[in-house]
């Protein structure tokens, strides 16, 4: 618990100061954990970042990032976030990767990218970009729309991202351009800026060259969390898809962070796939775990247990009936708001495509989708013509068993730990 009542304090401070004033506090709190025992030590660097940080305080109305849904391109858009939401009130949730060009190219036409229903939060923007004006001017527009933090994407390994203006995971071989993009995004927000990351690209994938740059752009911004994608990414013209599947997950390295930056707060991603995964990483002390593929691809059976398991609230009886009558209601609400008909039914009826899966009649809803989406017009008509196929059992019953899961997932990793990283290099660079 102190741990993370450690990360609500320290997540919630106005990340506005200058780089040199944030290097110095950096240091001064590794020494300050490295001389307490485990949990003293945390709490010491609790309070010593709420001296530091007094006047920049803001009150915290969320549960702590225990669990969040990772941002994916096309996937975690609003009308999936808002599926999301209706089934756990506690996940954070990610928006989609934009580029701040977008952001800025389309000024007139924000509400499209930025607008989301008060009911998201908490809610974090990620933001993609390369250019410190376009980001700045970027983060200045989506002020207005009050994210709860911002995410800077340093994981993307698409060669679209890439090649376009150097962004995405590219970014982790320059640290010092990372330290003056986040600085510049703090800049221009009141709220907290993070980074998602890899554990490397192509050869720069060792222990050390990850602990670099943890330690740079730490030092030289005031970013105080990081997302960990525990596998490194290949720029090599590997497809995104391949690059989330083929280099091997190195938990041990998301581990070694926590043991070497006392200070910061990593959140780890890559291969979890159940709640009880989850459990198992924050059994192990992880700080915080987020989930991509497997919520969405198992909304109901993963999202349903992760207000209940994760944030130990009580059982919420919460049924599917209940979460597609709201659905509805919201679907009916936008079809056709960015004009040229869009979104249409299928739009929005796209994150509901695995709600059923392994349930009886899946198939024949799936089928059913189909056929609705050529004359469907309402997220009513939708429901009426589709939902006969799945069984009221399904329909009415709240979220079922825990469903099974890699209890040992992260078993023995403490004893797979790269060596500590020795950041007395890095020190006398930055002292
Ligand atoms: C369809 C898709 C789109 C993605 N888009 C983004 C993105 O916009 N920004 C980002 O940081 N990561 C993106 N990712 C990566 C995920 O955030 C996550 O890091 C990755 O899927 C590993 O987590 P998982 O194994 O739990 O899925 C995407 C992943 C998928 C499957």
């Amino acid at each position: 618990m102190v741990k993370f009542s450690g990360y609500s304090l320290i997540s919630s401070f106005t990340p506005v100061h200058s780089v040199v004033l944030k290097s110095r506090r950096r240091l001064f709190l590794v020494k300050c954990c490295k001389n307490s025992t485990k949990s003293r030590g945390l709490s010491t660097c609790v309070q010593v970042d709420q001296l530091y940080t007094k006047g920049n305080m803001v009150a915290r109305r969320y549960h702590r990032p225990l669990f969040s849904v990772a941002p994916m391109m096309d996937w975690t858009d609003n009308h999936f976030r808002t599926l999301a939401r209706l089934i756990s009130k506690h996940a954070w949730l990610y928006t989609e990767m934009l580029a701040a060009e977008t952001i800025v190219y389309q000024k007139g036409n924000l509400d499209r990218f930025l607008a989301y229903s008060p009911e998201q939060h908490p809610i974090v923007l990620q933001i993609g970009g390369s250019n410190l004006e376009n980001l700045a001017k970027a983060t200045e527009l989506a002020n207005a729309y009050h994210y709860d933090e911002i995410n800077f994407n340093c994981g993307c390994p698409s060669p679209r991202v890439a090649g376009h203006g150097c962004f995405g995971a590219r970014l982790m071989l320059d640290p010092k351009f990372v330290g003056e993009a986040i600085s510049v995004i703090a800049a221009n927000t009141n709220v907290p800026v993070t980074v998602k990351c890899r554990i490397g690209v192509d050869d720069h994938d060792s222990y050390n060259e990850l602990c670099d740059f943890i330690y740079k752009v730490s030092s030289l911004s005031p970013t105080r969390h990081f997302i960990v994608h525990s596998r490194k990414a290949l720029l090599n013209g590997v497809s995104p898809a391949d690059n989330r599947r083929i280099p091997p997950l190195k938990y041990e390295y998301y581990y070694a962070l926590l043991r070497d930056f006392p200070d910061l707060k990593f959140t780890i991603n890559g291969g979890i796939n159940t709640v009880t995964e989850v459990k198992a990483a924050l059994r192990e002390e992880a700080h915080g775990v987020m989930v991509g593929r497997a919520a969405y691809n198992y909304p109901w059976q993963l999202l349903g247990h992760v207000d209940t398991v994760i944030y130990g609230a009580p059982p919420s009886g919460l049924t599917r009936r209940e979460v597609l009558k709201k659905y509805q209601e919201y679907g009916d609400s936008v079809l056709g708001i960015n004009g040229n008909n869009r979104p249409n039914v299928r739009d929005v009826a796209k994150p509901l495509l695995n709600f059923f899966h392994s349930e009886p009649g899946n198939s024949l809803w799936k089928r059913k989708a189909d056929a609705a989406f050529q004359d469907c017009t309402t997220m009513k008509s939708f429901f009426e013509e589709t939902l006969v196929a799945i069984p009221d059992s399904v329909l009415d019953s709240p979220v079922g068993e825990i469903p099974s899961g890699r209890e040992d997932l992260f078993a023995g990793v403490h004893s797979l730990l790269p060596p500590p990283y020795d950041a007395s290099e890095q020190e006398a660079l930055y002292a």
